[in-house]
């Protein structure tokens, strides 16, 4: 039997590993190009924002973009953007970043938790449905590891009673939902570029929107005047042009550096699926792990893969779900779970404590109660959960080798990894495992 790394053993995956974010000659150029040449603090659609922000807009194929400071700002500008209200709910889901959530708490939206699907780890539009009230006025969804949610089932359901649907797409760039990009079919589609990101700027985001009134409303609660007074050409906005929105702009060289990954996007986005489906077809006949079933992965549809997610089953091994990403780790991959208290167990979210006073909870005649058992599916993956991080944007087949090669040494050292885990006392790693290699 070979040692794992965890117990002192080699590591099963080659240091050689892609890097990410990947900062090109090109980029450099770009770079220096920008910081030499151009004013640092674009206020418009000018300059290496404007371009960023038209190729974004048309690489998706919608009519307006604009380019932000993360993806939190982004997601923010489209739940104002989409006429949230204080006091207004919105369906968001339990299992996310909880920027998904804090947009809708920062416009005074009520976050009114809905669901998820096991296959797609995204909202599932029966909870939703289950949910919807004459207080809903926007729907976020979150594709989340870059999979994309049930969007025709969700666009219906926002269509039917008038209300907006946000794409958080944060995770998601390069993936593709029945023929569309993802954050084509929402009202609005909010990217993160932050430096993890299939798409990056380092830091930065992005929103992109077809309906002009929508993305002017946006646009007029986060940036600068003298943008708005050139751009914004609907009077309701244009009578409250002033310096009182958030200061939400990116910087150049955040457009510089994403400006250029836009041509390399899909081609990284396919490697990611080359990778992921090897990698996933050589560990399926695992007892301790259940594969997602990516149900719409079609030649239509793609994830776009910015983390793989697995589902650890547990008591099928002697250790529990964290020490087995530790081992993973240990063996030189990043494995890890991704949330472990579903947002609406969280104390905030219980106590109503956000802003301070109750607010927005307080707007409400009869404020949610959020409880265990409201979205049991969520409840459970956040227990089961992890997902390996490591960015297989290229050809890596002996990465991929020693991943799998990585999770066989684990499953077969499993009684030895939780014996040494119960020692309360240091022991002699060497001497325990001798004879292994
Ligand atoms: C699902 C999701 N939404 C929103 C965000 C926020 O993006 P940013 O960090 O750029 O503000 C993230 C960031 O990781 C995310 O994963």
């Amino acid at each position: 039997m070979q040692r794992p790394a965890i117990l002192g053993g080699p590591r099963s995956v080659p240091d050689a590993k892609p890097v990410w974010p990947k900062i090109d000659a090109a980029t450099l150029q770009e770079i220096e190009r920008v910081l030499t040449t151009e004013p640092l603090c674009p206020v418009g659609n000018t300059g290496i924002q404007g371009e960023f922000e038209n190729r974004f807009a048309a690489f998706h194929g919608r009519n307006f973009a604009l380019a932000t400071n993360g993806g939190t700002a982004a997601l923010m500008l489209s739940v104002h953007g989409s006429g949230v209200q204080p006091g207004d709910e919105v369906i968001v889901s339990p299992f996310t970043w909880g920027a998904s959530i804090s947009c809708a708490l920062q416009c005074g939206g009520i976050p009114i938790f809905a669901d998820i699907q096991r296959s797609t780890f995204a909202l599932d539009p029966d909870a939703v449905r289950a949910v919807i009230s004459e207080r809903t006025r926007a729907i976020v969804v979150v594709h989340l590891f870059g999979g994309p949610a049930n969007l025709n089932a969700l666009r219906g359901i926002a269509d039917e009673h008038g209300i907006a649907l946000i794409e958080d797409c944060a995770q998601a760039a390069g993936g593709w939902y029945d023929g569309q990009r993802l954050g084509t079919i929402g009202d609005f589609g909010a990217f993160s570029l932050q430096a993890s990101k299939n798409l990056t700027g380092g830091e930065g985001g992005i929103l992109i929107c077809d309906d002009r009134e929508m993305f002017e409303r946006a646009m007029s609660m986060g940036t600068h005047p003298q943008r708005l007074f050139a751009e914004l050409t609907l009077p309701e906005f244009q009578q409250r042009i002033d310096s009182l929105a958030f200061n939400y702009r990116m910087h150049t060289t955040s457009a510089a550096i994403a400006k250029g990954q836009l041509d390399h996007l899909d081609q990284w986005t396919d490697m990611r699926n080359d990778n992921a489906a090897k990698l996933y077809d050589a560990v399926k006949n695992f007892d301790f792990l259940e594969i997602p079933e990516i149900p719409n992965q079609t030649s239509t549809s793609k994830h776009a893969f910015y983390h793989m997610p697995f589902i650890y089953r547990p008591g099928v091994l002697p250790i529990d779900r964290d020490l087995f990403c530790r081992a993973l780790s240990a063996e030189g991959m990043t494995a890890e779970p991704y949330v472990r208290i579903p947002f609406h167990l969280r104390p905030r979210i219980q106590n109503h404590d956000y802003f301070g006073r109750g607010y927005p909870w307080s707007l409400a005649d009869s404020p949610p109660r959020y409880q265990r058992g409201d979205c049991p599916v969520a409840e459970e993956i956040c227990e089961v959960e992890f997902q390996i991080k490591d960015p297989l944007h290229e050809e890596c087949s002996d990465v991929v080798a020693g991943m799998v090669e990585a999770f066989r040494k684990i499953e077969n050292a499993a009684e030895a990894i939780a014996a040494a885990a119960s020692e309360v006392v240091e022991f002699d790693l060497a001497e325990r495992t001798k004879g292994w290699d």
